[in-house]
């Protein structure tokens, strides 16, 4: 099963952002993936039309799509914008989703506080354990705030509390997920939350450069870019992939 995952895709007026999403869409169009992930920040500012921008782009593509929110996104807008195109556990409050592709559970937990940066699994480890009571089959799990520090401090001070309770209910489950992968971060990187792997997307927006704590703030050349997760009977593969250039126009 191939599963891409985009994110923080921070669509503003400008349209720039916007533009990335398309030629990512118009890659995966090619590619086909099995389903598509979107785990949050897909718009700023609460613009409702950049959400109706997205939802057409998204629609083009010919698979499942599963929508998480983020910290910068309108939950209202949202689910009003993007309900052709996503589907929820419940109609209101967490935007919780459990879809399945091939045997394989996708699972997307929405750890977003209310007027927040930060998340917060502790509310919703209840709706987790239940959606994957039983499961006899690989999981792939989705948040948009990350589990773990990731040694940028600005970062750490927003990312995804209560990571001992999260790790202590995945542990207390028959089968743990393949991997946790989030977004948020604005980079790609892997990590792990016990002996689970965290795998982090890249940003659809400009990426966020290297800025580890104490370390000087050095120019970097890194793309936008979104991940493709491959689920095999070895396990799990997560590649990245950046998102090609604009072609330049000729003049002759
Ligand atoms: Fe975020």
């Amino acid at each position: 099963m191939l599963i891409a995952q985009i994110s923080d895709i921070h669509v503003t007026p400008d349209l720039s952002s916007l533009q990335t999403l398309e030629r990512a869409i118009d890659w995966l169009k090619t590619f086909r993936p099995d389903a598509l992930v979107v785990t949050g920040d897909l718009v700023d500012d609460g613009w409702r039309q950049g959400y109706r921008l997205i939802a057409e782009c998204l629609r083009s593509l010919d698979c499942p799509v599963h929508l998480l929110p983020g910290n910068g996104d309108d939950a209202f807008l949202m689910r009003s914008e993007l309900a052709a195109v996503g589907t929820w556990a419940a109609a209101a409050g967490p935007m919780h989703f459990r879809g399945a592709v091939n045997g394989l559970i996708l699972c997307g937990l929405d750890v977003t506080v209310a007027g927040q940066s930060y998340g917060d699994v502790l509310p919703h480890l209840h709706w987790l354990t239940s959606a994957l009571a039983d499961v006899k089959t690989p999981v792939l799990l989705f948040m948009h705030q990350p589990p773990f520090k990731v040694g940028i401090e600005s970062l750490d001070q927003v990312r995804c509390r209560n990571d001992g309770a999260l790790l202590g209910a995945l542990e207390a489950m028959d089968r743990q997920p393949l991997a946790i992968a989030c977004g948020h971060v604005h980079r790609p990187l892997s990590g792990r939350l016990g002996s689970i792997p965290v795998q982090t997307c890249g940003s659809l927006c400009p990426p966020n450069p290297l800025l580890l704590d104490g370390r000087a703030d050095l120019p970097v050349a890194d793309a936008p870019s979104f991940l493709v997760h491959d689920v095999t009977d070895a396990g799990l593969l997560s590649h990245v992939v950046s998102i090609p250039a604009p072609r330049e126009r000729t003049t002759d």
